[in-house]
């Protein structure tokens, strides 16, 4: 063989050791999430297999704690430092926030040859699209209205499912006669927000509107948010001592074992019920949480895509379909307790709770009764949330009264404006 023979065959040998690099390396996909309960844990499996099966690899970045603080807090140090991961599991004005910065990718080719446009409801396209740009594709539809009640516990309390806000307080009330702690809950700020959601929606539509979402300072500071701190105070006093700082799924054991009573928690929660093994209807109950039948409460998870080099876009779009497609989306649902963010994904291989879920939903989008989740960044951005978070918090340990907490909640609103 001559020189020139064996240069050619290094050379190409080279190039071809090069190209199936670069393939490999599109087709990876960094992702950071924070999915890390249980019930958490095996849907993002089913995301993982699926893209697996496309012949995308993962490399896993999850960064615990629930409702996603942590996790943004994370994302600012790598998007810094020049170096985003290639997707990033994202709530509502937090994606918009990120897409002003300009560091977002653009997912139009996928979406626009899917038809995403014809099947995500629009009050999700208000999140995935910046300047009628795709940038992030939603995963699915939480709500955080939901009440889980353990079965056994609601049955010695008279097993009657709670309908208004007097015969909730009234099983509540059985539940500690009873000797366990009737509301299982985690003292973390956005969980203490998860609860008030429901509390300012039970006090009707137009109040949660006019509070969470147009910020109306009379809406704020009035007699209605009175009577929610005032509801909140009344929800403490079910909670036991250890509550400080537990993680929301752990409250969730408590109910699953029985211990507690019930938890008010977006659904989610029910992704920990199916991981113990437990059945809706025969070991837990899921109820919209009382005076807010009819309507929603919603977040939807998005993978948000930032602009990554060329070797990995490919990779995004291959995600961002998966994601897309029906099929995955009703496998991945069943197991995250969510229901899809498509209108076009049949509820067949869905539980009861999650056929109650997709149903109220779309009730809720057709009556004008849905509404984006405050504790999960749908109904305002960050800064006002967090401004929210922090009265919310401070009027649940006891450091506010009932009667300073709605001109205080009004004073932080402004203030963060
Ligand atoms: C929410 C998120 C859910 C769930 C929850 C608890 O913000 O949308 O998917 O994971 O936090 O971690």
């Amino acid at each position: 063989m001559s020189l020139r023979t064996i240069t050619k065959l290094a050379a190409s040998v080279a190039l071809i050791a090069f190209a199936s690099g670069a393939a490999r390396a599109a087709d990876n996909v960094e992702v950071l999430h924070w999915w890390t309960s249980g019930g958490e844990a095996a849907a993002l499996d089913v995301l993982k297999k699926d893209l697996e099966s496309k012949g995308v690899t993962w490399s896993d970045m999850p960064v615990a704690g629930g409702g996603g603080e942590q996790a943004m807090t994370a994302l600012r140090a790598r998007v810094t430092a020049g170096n985003p991961p290639t997707a990033v599991q994202a709530l509502g004005f937090d994606i918009t926030d990120w897409a002003k910065q300009g560091v977002v990718g653009d997912l139009g080719e996928v979406a626009n040859a899917e038809g995403w446009d014809k099947v995500i409801p629009t009050a999700l396209q208000n999140f995935s699209k910046f300047d009628g740009k795709w940038i992030a594709a939603p995963v699915n539809v939480h709500s955080t209205n939901w009440v889980w009640i353990n079965k056994k516990a609601m049955d010695a309390a008279g097993g009657k499912e709670p309908q208004n806000w007097d015969e909730f307080v009234a099983m509540l009330d059985k539940m500690k006669a009873n000797g366990i702690t009737p509301l299982a809950h985690g003292g973390q700020p956005w969980q203490d927000a998860t609860l008030f959601d429901a509390v300012v929606l039970s006090l009707g539509t137009d109040f949660y509107k006019e509070s969470m979402i147009d910020l109306d300072p009379a809406a704020l500071s009035g007699d209605k948010m009175k009577e929610a701190f005032s509801r909140m105070e009344k929800l403490r006093s079910y909670v036991d001592d250890n509550f400080s700082g537990r993680d929301w799924n752990l409250a969730s054991a408590m109910v699953i074992e029985g211990k507690a009573g019930a938890q008010m928690m977006g659904d989610w929660a029910k992704g920990e019920f199916l991981k113990a093994g437990q059945k809706p209807g025969t070991d837990f109950v899921c109820i919209r949480f009382p005076g807010t039948q009819g309507a929603v409460t919603f977040n939807s998870d998005q993978f948000m895509m930032f602009k990554v080099g060329e070797d990995k876009q490919k990779a995004q779009l291959l995600m961002a379909s998966a994601i897309e497609d029906p099929k995955f989306q009703s496998a991945f649902n069943v197991v995250k307790g969510s229901v899809p963010a498509r209108t076009d994904v049949p509820d067949t291989d869905f539980d009861d709770c999650g056929k109650k879920g997709i149903k109220d939903l779309a009730e809720a989008n057709e009556k004008g009764t849905l509404f984006g989740s405050m504790a999960h960044g749908h109904a305002v951005p960050a800064s006002i949330k967090n401004a929210m978070y922090d009265v919310i918090t401070r009027h649940f340990n006891g450091d506010l009264s009932t009667d300073e907490a709605p001109a205080e909640l009004a004073a932080a609103v402004a203030a963060a404006q």
